[in-house]
């Protein structure tokens, strides 16, 4: 690619202190983690929405993706109210979803084909029909069943103003005014995110007993570890002052300067956590964490807290060479000065499908391109790498009309705010026409749309240029290729709007090309490129691995 120099390269991009543990021999530390947004992924009793067995059905698919674990994302009981993200009771698994049979016969299906299990949980906040919840709201101010929740008096005469200016990261206040038992007008509570979601009080010790009991009830169960949603949002700052009025949040943004997250009470929740998680040496944590600056980032993954912490750096980043070796320096930055493990994602169930993301501006084919090219990027990185279900099909994001919208971010901001259901419509499957082979029933949760007979798993397996075929081969070269070794990345120079950099110890190069028109490669043999190569040169928005 025109490099500057293709042989010594210009920077080491990662180190460590020599203090810290070694965390590169723990089976997570390179995995692929394939995340399944369960609604969206496989139905197996026709009633529109995926579920568990679902999942099994699928596992022979996934064991041939390559994956070696799956994240699953919650199947709590729940009223669903934030699908999932609203428990109403931590250590059972909903009806919708299969009972907690399918997830035990999940657990053995698929450790059966060597790939692990973990599963998203809740902690910072609780389903309102949690019995915990109903019990307070039951109970007069100032009891123990208040004192597991965050209620407080309201401001101004007759306590009609809620407590702080907080908002709802998903639209209007963060607290809700509740009836007294006795009918009048009473306390508040705090809900960061949906009223359906009462924040847990993490300064009391039982709502840590109660999650302990739920990490044993599931590690014992055979799970392999946890998603831990709205890592560094559980301890919320002393006397809950009010936000200062200059900073301009939006809905579902995050912000360092944010006093809703990262309060450094926070880490010795994570200690705790991390004590009970010892017991089981094999099993993981990896935290959903907001932060932004590198320091604060670290002290998330120091070796008594989380093993591993989203970096959405690279979700976040635009299709320019700069933008992304900016996400994937810090990333790396992130975790070096703990030694930790650095994490790698494209997208989620929480932001646009990167197809979709890169396209704007251009067109669909060019953002699948692009999505493409940057999968070979982050499966290149040392770390453990997270693909969203779907991502491996290119599915893009699909603009649905209002009367299909379900997030609740939809209600709550007053319909000025669409959510995140575009990224969450199933998974085309097979066929020609809705619901590509997802369910039985033509009502899908979300409506999918015409037109993706091509985008199915059964259009791209036996399609050698398909992006889920892309997707194989990457995973397998991954795993089986000794160039792939090491923690250290190291940058060699390149044109502008290019990048390329080498994995110091195995020496696999990957090098990307932002820019519109083909550009010369490194020397080395190709072991795999996202397009074909133009008269040996690397084309518009694509990526290859030279050895
Ligand atoms: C983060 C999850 O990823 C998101 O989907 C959910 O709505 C919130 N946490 C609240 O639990």
């Amino acid at each position: 690619m025109g490099v500057v120099n293709d042989q010594s390269p210009d920077a080491s991009a990662t180190g460590g202190s020599p203090d810290s543990p070694d965390t590169t021999a723990a089976w997570w530390s390179d995995a692929v983690f394939y995340q399944i947004y369960p609604r969206s992924f496989s139905d197996s009793d026709g009633d529109g929405v995926g579920d568990l067995p679902g999942v099994v059905d699928k596992l022979g698919y996934l064991e041939l993706l390559g994956v070696d674990a799956l994240w699953i994302s919650p199947v709590m009981r729940s009223p669903m109210a934030d699908h999932g993200y609203d428990v109403s009771d931590p250590r059972d698994i909903d009806p919708l979803f299969g009972g907690i049979a399918a997830l035990d016969a999940l657990i053995e299906e698929a450790h059966a084909r060597d790939i692990k299990v973990t599963m998203d949980l809740v902690p910072n906040h609780t389903s309102d029909r949690h019995p915990w919840f109903v019990e307070a709201l039951a109970a007069a101010p100032g009891s123990r069943e208040r004192e597991r929740y965050i209620f407080r008096d309201g401001r101004g005469e007759n306590g009609d103003e809620p407590p702080n200016n907080w908002p709802s990261i998903f639209g209007g206040p963060a607290w809700t005014r509740v009836t007294e038992p006795d009918g009048t007008p009473g306390q508040w509570y705090l809900h960061i995110f949906a009223a359906e979601q009462p924040d847990l009080n993490w300064e009391n010790d039982e709502v840590f007993e109660d999650l302990a009991t739920t990490l044993r009830f599931w590690l014992d169960r055979g799970v392999d570890g946890f998603r831990i949603d709205v890592a560094h949002g559980m301890a919320k700052p002393p006397g809950l002052p009010d936000m200062p009025e200059e900073l301009q949040t939006g809905l579902l943004i995050n912000d360092d300067d944010d006093p809703r997250f990262n309060n450094p009470g926070v880490h010795s929740i994570h200690r705790r956590i991390r004590a009970v998680m010892d017991e089981y040496p094999d099993a993981v944590t990896v935290g959903e964490i907001w932060v932004r600056d590198n320091t604060r980032f670290a002290e998330y993954v120091r070796p008594d807290e989380l093993h591993l912490g989203f970096n959405f750096r690279l979700a976040e980043a635009e299709f320019t060479a700069d933008s992304v070796r900016d996400a994937i320096e810090n990333s790396l930055e992130a975790v070096d000065s703990v030694r930790g493990v650095p994490t790698w994602t494209l997208s989620n169930h929480d932001v646009e499908r990167e197809v979709s993301r890169y396209a704007e501006g251009t067109t669909e084919a060019v953002g699948r391109d692009r999505a493409r090219a940057m999968v070979l990027v982050e499966l290149a990185l040392p770390g453990a790498v997270f693909l969203y279900n779907g991502s491996e099909l290119g599915m893009p994001n699909v603009d649905l009309p209002d009367s299909a919208l379900q997030d609740p971010v939809w209600e709550r901001s007053g319909h000025t705010n669409r959510g995140r259901d575009g990224c969450r419509i199933p998974v085309p499957w097979s066929g020609d026409t809705p619901p590509y082979g997802f369910s039985e029933s033509p009502d899908t949760w979300l409506p999918m749309p015409e037109g993706w007979g091509g985008l199915t798993a059964e259009a791209q397996l036996e399609d050698v240029d398909s992006t889920l075929s892309l997707h194989r081969l990457a995973i397998e070269l991954r795993r089986t290729r000794p160039e792939f070794a090491g923690e250290e990345v190291e940058w060699y120079g390149a044109p502008p709007g290019c990048l390329a950099f080498r994995r110091a110890e195995g020496r696999l190069v990957c090098a990307l090309n932002t820019t519109d028109g083909p550009v010369g490669l490194p020397g080395g043999e190709v072991l795999l490129s996202s397009a074909p190569l133009v008269d040996g040169r690397l084309p518009a928005n694509a990526a290859a691995w030279l050895v």
